[in-house]
């Protein structure tokens, strides 16, 4: 039976504005403090993971695992998202990444409700910046989340608070961690990104401007 779209959830950095690049900047300071180098490749499996994991996958990648107390972890975490406020502050809403702002405004012109999904507890200060807070008819709030990404617990939050079944939403993400949740909430999944990290996606596109609404909801409703 075809399913009607009647959702699509977004994440946000990364997929709205660019973002995962300040996480990228502020992880890379940090972590090169502690002596531990830290490439994109590496920040790749960072993307979509709480701030706390992320802590600990890069400790992990320094073999520093065991070196810090947990109170010594949290300031560094602190540290790092200290970095990340500042990068935040200059963002406005000419920083939403090629294509979202038409995609958004072709989205909600065909009555197809917007969620946001993100493991950020800044999520709703860059929201602001964007000026598309009200925009959005639900956005989870990270805080009141148990279980990042991959689980799919974020994703089903914000189709239960759209009040819509997940299979008939469509989740948007660069992360893999993202991409793994959306699929694991019974969701079609749409990845922003490279075809060796996001294989798991249903429909790809290499950056936001190429996303094509039609292409995305003909893909939807042929899917089996
Ligand atoms: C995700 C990012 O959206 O939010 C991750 O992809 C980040 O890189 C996570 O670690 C948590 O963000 P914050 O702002 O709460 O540290
Ligand atoms: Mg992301």
């Amino acid at each position: 039976m075809v399913q009607q779209l009647k959702a699509i959830i977004f994440d946000l950095d990364g997929v709205i504005t660019d973002t995962a690049e300040f996480h990228y900047l502020a992880w890379k300071a940090v972590s090169e403090e502690l002596g531990i180098p830290f490439t994109r490749d590496f920040n790749e499996e960072l993307k979509g993971v709480s701030r706390m994991e992320s802590l600990e996958k890069i400790l992990v990648l320094g073999g520093k695992q065991n070196d810090f107390t947990e109170r010594e972890k949290v300031l560094l975490a602190e540290r790092k998202n200290n970095h990340y406020c500042r990068l935040i502050e200059e963002i406005t809403p000419k920083d939403l990444l090629p294509g979202i702002g038409d995609f958004l405004a072709e989205v909600k012109q065909r009555g197809i409700k917007i969620g946001l999904a993100s493991v950020s507890k800044n999520a709703f200060t860059v929201m602001n910046h964007l000026n598309l807070t009200s925009e959005f008819d639900t956005i989870v709030d990270a805080a009141a989340i148990r279980n990042g990404k991959p689980d799919p617990e974020i994703f089903l939050r914000a189709a239960d608070q759209l009040g819509i079944e997940p299979n008939a939403c469509i989740g948007i993400e660069d992360a893999e961690a993202g991409v793994a949740a959306i699929k694991a909430a019974g969701m079609f999944a749409v990845g922003i990104g490279k075809a060796e990290r996001l294989a798991q996606a249903d429909l790809l596109y290499r950056t936001t401007k190429e996303m094509q609404f039609e292409e995305i909801y003909k893909a939807f409703i042929s899917q089996k």
